[in-house]
């Protein structure tokens, strides 16, 4: 196994311009494939809200759903660095607060580091976590969490004014000691002014190709809902389309009698005859020699196919 990836990995990659490959993941199965994948970076975003949960924002995300999922993946990661984000209101209230929700994903869910969204607001709150010792990832542009103050989820940046007050955020937050930045919907020329300037990587979705790294949702790059096609989504598979394949497979055989088959079904030790209560008359015992539970033991080995 190569060597785990940790925040200074990530420092080192932007020095040398290697880039940086970071992707969500919100379950220990997907944790291990996008790990094995060579994901240097594990999101545990709070979009799970939105491709988990079926919201239709990140707002209604909890702590504690965040602390679960975040568990779950650091489970099934082995290399990548795992980030945590600290969903709304988990840190906007205070800093006080914000170091112990953060605290709570690193100690219960297992992250080496978290993320949060905003700017130069929030460098006091980014001070008191990274103070705490726990490495903290700033998000700026389209912040969903500001969903309804950016009234819907609009490219920021666009104009001068906007660009400065981002361009200041960033600088900011460096300055604050956040260790990285994501940078989201915002022009691609603002991100490679952004990335210049800062001595932290900065990670992009929709923000183009100038960034020291790249981030998507992975249920996204995956292709798992096909009527979900922004423009700064690349689609690097169709599983929409196997999954609907296989399971209809499977539904198909399961109607025709085709499965289970012999090949996956068990059999006991010896041959034993069996008749069923209904064919009994009153009173009447089962008939026949049944396997002892000895003879008849066959390990399955786990239940269900968890990563290993
Ligand atoms: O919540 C999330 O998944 C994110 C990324 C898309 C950057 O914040």
């Amino acid at each position: 196994m190569k060597d785990k990836v940790t925040i200074h990995s990530l420092k080192r990659f932007k020095q040398i311009g290697q880039k940086i490959c970071m992707v969500t993941a919100y379950d220990a199965t997907f944790a291990h494939i996008l790990d094995q994948s060579g994901a240097d970076v594990l999101l545990v975003g709070d979009s799970l809200g939105m491709v988990v949960q079926g919201h239709d924002s990140t707002l209604p995300v909890t702590m504690d759903q965040m602390v679960y999922h975040s568990a779950a993946v650091t489970r099934g990661a082995r290399r990548a660095h795992v980030v945590g984000d600290l969903p709304f209101l988990s840190y906007q209230v205070s800093a006080h607060e914000a170091v112990r929700n953060a605290g709570r994903l690193v100690t219960e869910g297992g992250v080496g580091s978290v993320k949060l969204e905003g700017g130069a607001e929030f460098a006091d709150v980014v001070r008191a976590i990274v103070r705490a010792s726990i490495p903290v990832m700033g998000h700026l542009g389209l912040t969903p969490q500001s969903v309804h103050k950016m009234g819907g989820y609009v490219v920021q940046g666009r104009d001068e004014e906007q660009a400065r007050k981002i361009l200041d955020d960033a600088l900011a937050l460096e300055a604050a000691g956040a260790y990285a930045l994501v940078l989201e919907g915002v022009p691609l020329e603002l991100a490679r002014t952004i990335t210049q300037s800062l001595s932290i990587p900065t990670i992009g979705i929709g923000a183009g190709r100038y960034c020291d790294g790249q981030v998507l949702v992975c249920y996204d790059l995956l292709g798992m809902n096909p009527d979900f096609k922004p423009k700064f989504v690349k689609r690097y598979a169709n599983l929409h389309g196997s999954i609907t394949e296989a399971a209809g497979a499977f539904f198909t055989e399961i109607r025709q009698g085709a499965f289970p088959d012999e090949d996956h079904s068990f059999k006991a030790s010896k041959s034993i005859r069996l008749v069923a209560p209904a064919a009994l008359g009153a009173g009447k015992a089962l008939e026949g020699e049944v396997a002892s539970p000895a003879e008849g033991e066959e390990k399955v080995g786990p239940v269900y196919g968890i990563p290993v």
